[in-house]
């Protein structure tokens, strides 16, 4: 199924006359996701690239001269959590843009109404003694409703706005209130421009990719990547897994892994995997060799045959000749799915395998995604000129699984409408 009954942000503002901006004025409710990465110590932000990709969306409704109202959650609060207010992340998005903001205590109720009410607005072409103003809600899981999809707290959110944008692509597989119940409230809903772009990139990896097609994983867990090892069996070449979970899969082929991370209770799925794999001619390409260490905190790592781990050592990354061969299979591809890191890359001493597969991967002729989470702070980590040479980096980690699953996303389904303008 395709978007097309999908609202795109220009045809939102055209409205029904086709006159002018049909947004002017108009309460604007974007679903942005600003769940960012925080520094533990200080709460400072350390990754802002899911602001930064938020900014073209902003910037649209508030030249539009919209009354623009931002809402998201941030990390999995057990009720108010002060740590997790959007505080600094409204700092950052005032540095990026130059735009004011207010962020009421309360994502619902009389305290956002009365900021909304008051909103600067920019007028089409004018200039705006102060320039304009933003009203960014407090994490809505603050309330425990935004999880449990509850119909009342959405309706509290509906009374806030006139029109409602999702671009929060990243939680787009969320059936919570502000993403799923919301939506489906407000006549006049539309699509973002991050949205549009992820929709438009990972459909090409769904829907007949050029092939050769090489998929990298990585990552912990074999059990986080069942479903999308099985959806990437049926449409690709090649997968080549590296990270803790190619643990599993090697010692599902008998390889003694000492420490290394094993879902002990996943070897029979992992040679399920294998099998079908082979069956479906689908190559599924394993570390040769890997770079070990004492433990997680271990300050200095050994490069060793998967064949010849030492007792007492854990696999923390893969080893140069498992690089090569990735990098091997990767230069015949015309596209390239990767999602998760080949090691402990957040350490100096196992960040070399995955540092690696970003040059590789940024230096390919063939079209590029990577998904979100580590593996896209990791590309984002190597510099703006790497991360450029991508074709797409998703701001969606679970979200960009999920869709190359081929499952239905709750966000996306409550944005359809049957007869595409409601206004
Ligand atoms: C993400 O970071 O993947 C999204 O913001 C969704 O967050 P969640 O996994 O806490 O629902």
């Amino acid at each position: 199924m395709g978007y097309s009954d999908i609202v795109t942000l220009e045809q939102l503002e055209k409205g029904p006359l086709d006159e002018g901006s049909w947004l002017i004025n108009k309460r604007v409710l974007i679903r942005v996701d600003f769940n960012v990465p925080l520094n533990k110590k200080t709460g400072a932000i350390t990754d802002d690239s899911r602001i930064v990709a938020a900014l073209p969306t902003i910037r649209f409704a508030v030249e539009a001269g919209a009354k623009v109202i931002l809402a998201s959650h941030l990390g999995r609060p057990k009720g108010q959590d002060e740590s997790l207010s959007l505080e600094p992340v409204g700092a950052r998005l005032a540095e990026l843009t130059g735009y004011e903001f207010h962020l009421p205590e309360d994502c619902i109720g009389d305290a956002p109404k009365k900021v909304i009410h008051d909103l600067r607005v920019a007028a089409p072409g004018g200039q705006l003694r102060g320039g304009p103003q933003l009203c960014l809600l407090e994490n809505l899981r603050f309330h425990a409703a935004e999880e449990a999809n509850d119909p009342q707290f959405a309706r509290a959110l509906a009374e806030l706005c006139d029109v409602y944008v999702n671009d929060a692509f990243g939680a787009m597989h969320r059936a919570h209130a502000s993403v799923d119940a919301l939506p489906r409230l407000v006549k006049d809903r539309a699509m973002g421009y991050l949205v549009t772009n992820e929709l438009a990139a990972l459909a090409r990896l769904v829907e007949s990719p050029a092939r050769p097609f090489v998929a990298v994983l990585g990552g912990a867990k074999v059990t986080d990547k069942i479903d999308v090892i099985e959806a990437l069996i049926a449409r690709c070449t090649a997968i080549c897994i590296g990270g803790a979970m190619a643990n599993t899969f090697l010692a599902a082929q008998g390889k003694a892994m000492q420490k290394s991370l094993v879902e002990e209770d996943k070897l029979a799925l992992a040679r399920t995997l294998l099998a079908r794999a082979d069956a479906a001619g689908v190559e599924l390409v394993l570390p040769l060799d890997v770079v070990v260490g004492e433990g997680m905190h271990a300050t200095s790592g050994q490069q060793v045959s998967v064949n010849a781990v030492p007792e007492g050592t854990m696999a923390l990354d893969i080893g140069s000749a498992t690089v090569a061969r990735f990098a091997a299979v990767l230069g015949a591809a015309k596209t390239v799915f990767w999602n998760g890191p080949m090691g402990l890359f957040e350490s100096p001493p196992f960040a070399a395998g995955t540092r690696a597969l970003t040059e590789i991967i940024s230096g390919l002729s063939a079209f590029t995604v990577v998904g979100g989470g580590d593996s896209a702070a990791a590309v984002h980590e190597a510099g703006a000129e790497i991360a450029a040479r991508f074709d797409h980096i998703s701001t969606g980690g679970g979200a960009s699984l999920e869709f190359i699953e081929g499952k239905r996303m709750p966000g996306i389904e409550a944005l359809r409408k049957p007869g595409l303008r409601g206004h």
